[in-house]
């Protein structure tokens, strides 16, 4: 048996081997990742059962050699991705004029809003030095995107509610504003900003809106079939003119699956590169990359057909009972509060009593893998469905975690935070 050395720069080994070797060893070096199979982890997976996960795998699996690049090649990618878009617009709001394009993920999609933002916005004022304008809490893809593309990023305080406020973004508004940004829910503390309020902000100041449903969009539509109250956040609210939703997180499809949609599909022109003096030809691609996996594609449409509304709204309701369970655990356990009112899934929880980031180590030596805020210092984890595994063991740790005298938290506010 070829012996496998994880050790120094590795080098292409001399012969090949054999399938059975490789998946030990790979099996091997899977033993230290976070256990999201059994609701230990609180990101990054999104697990809806075995069947589901089987369902995206074969999907992939079939289509793994095809490129969703070329439409011309592969129509049957098209129409997969076609039926994506047309089933993301029905649930996110989208009218008759309304278009989207599949992307390989969050980043992706933001990326493109940017773009498209930018582009509008340069029409109308070429010589403008034009800004990105976020609250606090919106994901840093915009700042990555506002880098590559030379833009300038204004970050404004959100509310003591941990939502966007409306008036603050108001005041900071000017005519070098491209775009705002609020999300539905924001990672770090789950709520859904006060989209409503902003898309009529935006539509006063002539300035463009972009929803970040990377977590919510795939999960709100189902959870208001059955909770009344969730704020309104999709494409028919007035003003929202581009909304990113993430398949690969509550679509509960294979990694590498987002969308971009626009409540009006001649925004979506914008986003689009071409070039036409190359050899071979023109050269139109609708999203950041080329090469596309048709994997991801066809991942994506089983699992939403295999799902369907029902099967979506079941592991919704079960999500947010599960939510539910982690709230009543640590609203139970003295000195431990929840960071706002989380609309969905995502929470977050600290101390005025303990330094929460203690808590966390010690959850983390009892096998937890484990999500943090640095400011507020805060654990934070998105509830998935897989989460049902995990939430007696999680709450009982976290009980036994909590120092048996009170410190103050001071010092979790100062340590660095590295999530990613
Ligand atoms: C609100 C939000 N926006 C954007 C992203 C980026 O998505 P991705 O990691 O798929 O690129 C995330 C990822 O967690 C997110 O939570």
């Amino acid at each position: 048996m070829t012996r496998f050395n994880f050790n120094g720069r590795k080098t292409l080994p001399s012969r090949g081997q054999a399938w059975s070797e490789l998946q030990e060893a790979m099996s091997d070096l899977r033993s230290g990742d976070a256990d999201w199979r059994h609701g230990r982890t609180p990101l990054h997976v999104y697990y809806a059962g075995e069947d589901v996960l089987d369902v995206a795998r074969q999907a992939y699996a079939m289509f793994i050699s095809e490129n969703a690049l070329a439409p011309a090649a592969f129509p049957s990618l098209k129409r997969m991705q076609d039926d994506i878009i047309d089933i993301s617009l029905s649930l996110l709001g989208g009218s008759d004029d309304a278009g989207g394009t599949m992307t390989s993920g969050g980043t992706e999609s933001i990326m493109l809003a940017v773009r498209s933002a930018h582009r509008a916005f340069r029409e109308r004022r070429p010589q403008a030095r034009p800004h990105l304008l976020l609250p606090t809490s919106a994901h840093p893809a915009y700042d990555k995107a506002a880098d590559l593309m030379g833009l300038e990023v204004v970050r404004v305080p959100i509310g003591v509610d941990y939502r966007a406020c409306a008036d603050i973004l108001a005041q900071h508004i000017n005519e070098d504003t491209m775009m705002i940004v609020a999300s539905a829910p924001s990672l770090p503390f789950g709520t859904i900003d006060p989209i409503a309020d902003i898309g009529r902000l935006a539509l006063e100041r002539g300035v463009w809106l972009h929803v970040d449903a990377c977590i919510g969009g795939f999960l709100a539509p189902h959870v208001a079939k059955f909770m009344s109250g969730l704020p309104r956040f999709d494409l028919s609210v007035p003003g929202v003119r581009s909304l990113s939703a993430d398949l690969h997180k509550f679509g509960y499809t294979a990694k590498g699956a987002s969308v971009i949609l626009y409540a009006d599909a001649e925004d979506q022109e914008h986003q689009y590169f071409e070039y036409f003096d190359w050899p071979k030809g023109i050269y139109r691609t609708e999203t950041l990359t080329g090469t596309r996996p048709g994997g991801a594609v066809a991942a994506a449409w089983a699992v939403m057909h295999y799902l369907g509304e029902a099967g979506y709204r079941a592991l919704a309701q079960r999500v947010m009972h599960i939510r539910d369970r982690y709230i009543e655990g640590i609203d139970r356990i003295p000195g431990l509060h929840l960071l706002g009112k989380p609309d969905l899934s995502v929470i977050a929880f600290a101390s005025d009593r303990y330094d929460i980031h203690d808590v966390g180590d010690a959850m983390e030596a009892r096998g937890w893998y484990i999500s943090r805020l640095s400011n507020p210092a805060a654990l934070h984890m998105t509830v998935t469905p897989g989460h049902d595994q995990g939430v007696d063991d999680y709450l009982s740790d976290l009980e036994r975690s909590i120092p048996q005298s009170d410190r103050p938290a001071l010092r979790s506010q100062s340590r660095t935070v590295v999530t990613y």
